[in-house]
């Protein structure tokens, strides 16, 4: 880092100690023109609310400097800050933000846009190497006013401002800083007439309009304005001004084509998707990079999770994992019971909620007791979770940073899956499978159960989940024609085997709560004990077929027994489309093979697929399904 020749300290000496601050799914808005620019922000800000926040701010130009209001939880609170700020509300440039807190409390000082000197910067992302920015930064004589990643980015851009650098060139030697990802909008209290734009990994659009120009974290917040988009790419550096848009990429000038969007504004906030169940199921090639970002050393074959240091002292000590959830979240703890006895060798048992709480629970404290919830507000699960309190260990696997689940517990593990605003949970549920898949590593590495070769060749795959993810989003058009063939059916099976049984349940769930069509998932050994007798031409069967040998065959042969009563097969499968299967299904749906652990993942998407397409064939509600609630705050 190169030393600076001033360092602008801001707010009060009191150290901070630093925290992970991620902030994935923040929502963005810039303003520079000649309207008033707080409306424009607050209405942007305010269309971006489907995405969820816990916090938001805005900063604006005035004479002489930059003014600053943030609040915490809803807008209507920075509404009120804002009411009394009458300087602010006759700027015409100006950078609004709402947070959704990943890790790291939603207060008002962790709260957007953060100020260094002369800067005031938001950001959606993650700054990877902040502690290291932020350590050498403090040697340096500035001052930290939050726990964030993102105020390192604001003192380093003031540092270059400072050293004499042009605003578009301190911006880049700021961007050539820190690594990670990342949106940057900044202000300079000296150049009042620009705003500063980057981008890495993190979307971010520019808005054209007449004597103005908008940008914004998504097309949604800008579209009462403009339908004037330029999309901006990795590794662009813009500087907005009320007429022009200047955008750079690696030190040359580039001309991005401008796009008119038709979208109207509700299909806007589903990014372009009819439903946002969709939107959802394509988000989690994104998402689920962000549940597994920072988390791991590859080549030490460790997984960091600094969260869980309560559990990484106990680890050895831990006899028994008691796993409870409900819904979607229950068919994931499914799943973590065959990582965590697999990597970590450790009993699992995996409960109802709402059984375990009205059992008698054996619960001592050599017992870790996980409950999973994306929300974490189901009353069944946080009520699980308080009958093991003060018994175990508690640790909980939760979307929503500070949830009354998370609030309960002992620890944490974050999923970072971004808001689901859909009913049917999706990539809530992938990212709950990538977290557990992440801890029983953890619990492995430190009950010394798995060599470093052994983890380190299960991260090896992990790092490729998300490309695989992408590939298998391919098989949409596939899925939609077999969901075409069968949307009139009444009864589905779906069967699967050992790692698969749990996708076979969570492939039932998933088609009856948005189609309204039953369906059962069954372990496809356990077929010939009952449902064999329901299985006709009108009971289609969705096989769930790994290619792991022994299960592969096994899985064939329950195949061959009800291609035999005549039902209507389909077959998801991670098998080569080479292998031969001896049956002929009406359909097969071949997903990437990356490793054993990742199968169920990769073939469980699909199975959202089909669920969501058969709904939409069928004429329901597809976000929205009758009588489900997403969040069940009752028993
Ligand atoms: C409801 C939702 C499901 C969800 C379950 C558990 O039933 O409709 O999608 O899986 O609650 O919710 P949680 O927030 O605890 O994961």
């Amino acid at each position: 880092m190169r030393s600076p020749s001033a360092c602008i300290a801001v707010g009060s000496r009191r150290a901070v100690r630093p925290k992970r601050n991620t902030e994935a799914m923040c929502g963005i808005v810039g303003y520079i023109g000649n309207r008033e620019a707080l409306p424009i922000l607050l209405g942007g800000l305010e269309t971006l609310e489907y995405r969820g926040y816990d916090s938001s701010g805005i900063a604006v130009c005035v004479k002489g400097g930059i003014e600053i209001t943030r609040a915490t939880g809803k807008l209507i609170e920075l509404k009120k800050a804002l009411a009394g700020r009458k300087v602010m509300s006759e700027s015409r440039i100006g950078i609004g933000h709402t947070r959704w807190a990943t890790h790291g409390r939603p207060t008002e000082t962790n709260a957007h846009p953060h100020s260094a000197g002369r800067v005031s910067l938001i950001h959606n992302g993650i700054i990877e190497n902040y502690l290291e920015l932020r350590a050498e930064l403090e040697r340096e004589g500035c001052v930290f006013k939050s726990e964030t990643d993102t105020e390192v980015a604001a003192h380093l851009l003031n540092r270059f401002l400072e050293q004499g650098f042009k605003p578009l060139e301190a911006m880049r030697l700021m961007c050539g800083e820190v690594r990670g990802s990342y949106a940057f909008l900044a202000i300079d209290a000296e150049n009042p007439d620009r705003i500063l734009v980057a981008k890495n990994s993190t979307p971010i659009i520019l808005g054209r309009g007449e004597g103005e120009n908008f940008i914004a974290s998504d097309i949604p917040a800008i579209l009462p304005h403009t339908r004037r988009i330029v999309i901006l790419e990795d590794g662009d550096l813009a500087e907005v001004t009320a007429d022009s848009l200047y955008i750079e990429n690696r030190g040359s000038i580039v001309k991005r084509q401008e796009q008119t969007v038709s979208w109207d504004p509700i299909t806007a906030q589903k990014g372009g998707f009819k439903h946002f169940m969709l939107k959802e199921i394509y988000d989690q090639a994104r998402v689920l990079s962000d549940t597994l970002r920072s988390r791991f050393n590859e080549q030490e074959g460790s997984v960091q999770l600094p969260e869980l240091e309560k559990l990484g002292a106990k680890a050895k000590e831990i006899k028994r994992v008691v796993l409870v959830a409900c819904g979607t979240a229950w068919h994931a703890c499914l799943e973590g019971k065959f990582f965590i006895e697999s990597f970590a060798r450790i009993p699992c048992e995996v409960d109802y909620a709402s059984e375990f709480r009205y059992r008698t629970s054996l619960i001592d404290s050599d017992t870790l007791v996980i409950a999973v919830s994306q929300s974490g507000e189901t009353l069944d699960t946080l009520g699980a979770l308080e009958c093991a309190s003060g018994k175990g260990l508690t640790l909980a696997v939760c979307n929503v940073v500070g949830a009354s689940i998370c609030r309960k517990a002992d620890m944490v593990l974050y999923t970072h899956a971004g808001p689901e605003i859909s009913v049917a949970s999706t990539k809530a549920f992938t990212t709950q499978l990538v977290a557990l898949e992440l801890l029983a590593l953890y619990l492995a590495e430190r009950r010394g159960t798995m060599s470093t070769d052994e983890r380190r060749k299960v991260l090896q795959s992990l790092v490729h989940l998300p490309s695989a993810v992408a590939q298998t989003l391919r098989v949409d058009a596939a899925v939609a024609a077999a969901a075409k063939q069968l949307a009139s059916v009444r009864d589905f099976l779906f069967l699967g085997r050992g790692t698969c049984y749990p996708i076979a349940l969570e492939g039932a769930l998933k088609l009856k709560e948005i189609s309204y069509i039953h369906a059962e998932g069954y372990p496809a050994g356990e077929m010939k004990h009952g449902p064999i007798a329901l299985i006709d031409e009108r009971m289609p069967v969705v096989m769930i077929l790994q290619r792991e040998k022994q299960l592969f065959e096994k899985s064939l042969s329950n195949l061959k027994e009800v291609e035999a009563r005549g039902a209507r097969v389909v077959v998801v499968t991670d098998a080569s489309p080479e292998q031969a299967l001896g049956v002929t299904p009406e359909a097969t749906i071949h997903v990437p093979f990356v490793s054993s652990e990742l199968s169920p993942l990769l073939l469980n998407i699909p199975l959202q697929l089909l669920a969501y397409h058969v709904a939409v064939m069928n004429g329901t509600d597809v976000d929205l399904p009758r009588n489900l609630a997403k969040s069940v705050t009752v028993e």
